[in-house]
């Protein structure tokens, strides 16, 4: 599940500013349970000094000299052989032309050349004039087409105060870009459609009822199935997280009729449909066009009742597996049975909302899956990230269970 834990990462540095970032990503590694051995070349040293990376790493680190290791390894051979991904960050257009064109004659082109057969990942950083120079735009199609995977470079402020495209990636969507590669793409060419965060129910112009949900869960899952090779639809109530994962169809939506006109649509062509979304149960019948005026008396707000999105994918179910989610406090297992039965799911994911820990708006799940066969699985406390590949991995048992 955790794609980085005891992998062997070999971060190969070049000549560019941005080598001073190398130590944080290095941490970053060593942090997600990885291995981590650092080379630099003559203009790297330059700019980040051996020694911090050899404490952080608690490796040496390779370098230029071309020493023969004692007991008479050829370190180029070695380090390739040891690790299972090279990342060149930040990747000069010198380098990225060395290897476009094989030649190694330094100790990073050299590791790039020895590493045939181990995944390679380009973090290009340079001024955007070299960035966008027809030859390097080449160099990049050329590796790319043979398999090298490439990150960036963002756009934004450069160390010679121009503005442009050139700047190293955040270094978390570095160690993101990892985890894909390493992930299995155990949903490739499936549709995935997922429903997230919490619907808005207007009163009038300014006021409408809603609830808790920050909808981490959900964007959670729909990056998981993203990274594991899945088409994803994420159609998403208002929440204030950044956007999901590239490649991910958003679309936004406000009310639960919103909602269930996108769900509808995408639904058909859907594989696997994961509803969850705390979707409101009741709105107003009409909001009022006009801004509400206080008064000294009381106040009645007539409700009316929402369709139940889930329960209408259940009867108009063919091919797909389909996923409800319940918030339960108390009798989560005979509630949540009883909701798979009501709504025809294949699947419910049962949260524990009494929990501080568990539930709405926090980073953390303690999750319990039942499935139609009534099979109860409880799960201890996970990151959101974690348990969205554990709902995975059972939606995926039941999904090659059914196909028999
Ligand atoms: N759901 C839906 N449409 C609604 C309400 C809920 O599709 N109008 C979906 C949710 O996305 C979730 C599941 O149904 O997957 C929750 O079922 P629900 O019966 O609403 O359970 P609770 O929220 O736990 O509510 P209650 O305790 O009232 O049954």
């Amino acid at each position: 599940m955790d794609q980085l834990k005891g992998k062997k990462i070999l971060i190969a540095v070049t000549g560019g500013i941005a080598a001073y970032k190398i130590p944080e990503l290095t941490r970053l590694f060593i942090k997600a349970g990885c291995d981590v051995q650092v080379a630099l070349t003559e203009n790297a040293v330059r700019f980040v000094q051996p020694l911090t990376l050899e404490t952080l790493t608690h490796h040496p680190v390779l370098m230029d000299d071309f020493i023969l290791l004692d007991e008479g390894g050829i370190p180029h051979i070695e380090a390739t052989a040891w690790c299972d991904i090279l990342i060149v960050a930040p990747a000069t257009g010198n380098v990225i032309g060395k290897a476009a064109a094989g030649i190694a004659d330094d100790i990073v082109s050299t590791l790039l050349l020895a590493a045939s057969r181990k995944p390679v990942l380009f973090a290009p950083a340079m001024n955007s004039r070299m960035y966008l120079n027809p030859v390097v735009k080449r160099n990049i199609a050329l590796l790319r087409e043979m398999g090298y995977h490439f990150i960036g470079p963002d756009e934004g402020e450069m160390a010679c105060g121009e503005e442009g495209i050139g700047r190293l990636s955040d270094l978390t969507c570095i160690v993101e870009k990892v985890k894909d590669i390493f992930t299995v793409k155990d949903l490739q060419d499936l549709t995935i459609l997922i429903s997230a965060g919490p619907t808005q129910e207007p009163i009038d112009p300014v006021r409408f009822i809603t609830n808790r949900s920050s909808g981490k869960m959900g964007y959670a899952i729909a990056n998981a199935a993203k990274r594991r090779g899945g088409r994803v639809i994420l159609v998403s109530g208002p929440t204030r997280l950044s956007v999901p994962k590239e490649g991910i169809t958003l679309i936004r939506v406000k009310t639960a009729l919103d909602m269930e006109r996108e769900i509808l649509e995408h639904f058909p062509y859907s594989d696997i449909v994961i509803m969850a979304a705390a979707v409101a149960d009741y709105r107003t019948d009409k909001p009022f066009p006009q801004k509400l005026k206080k008064s000294d008396k009381s106040f009645k707000l007539e409700l009316v009742r929402n369709p139940d999105i889930l329960q209408a994918l259940g009867t108009q179910k063919t091919h797909q597996i389909l996923v409800g989610f319940a918030a339960e406090t108390e009798k989560f297992e005979k509630n949540a049975i009883q909701k798979i039965k009501d709504k025809n799911l294949d699947l419910i994911v049962v949260n524990d909302v009494s929990q501080p820990d568990a539930g709405f708006e926090v980073d953390t799940n303690r999750i319990m899956l039942i499935d139609r066969f009534n099979k109860i699985r409880k799960f201890p406390l996970q990151s959101k990230e974690d348990a969205a590949d554990t709902i995975l991995d059972k939606i995926l048992k039941i999904k090659r269970k059914v196909a028999g």
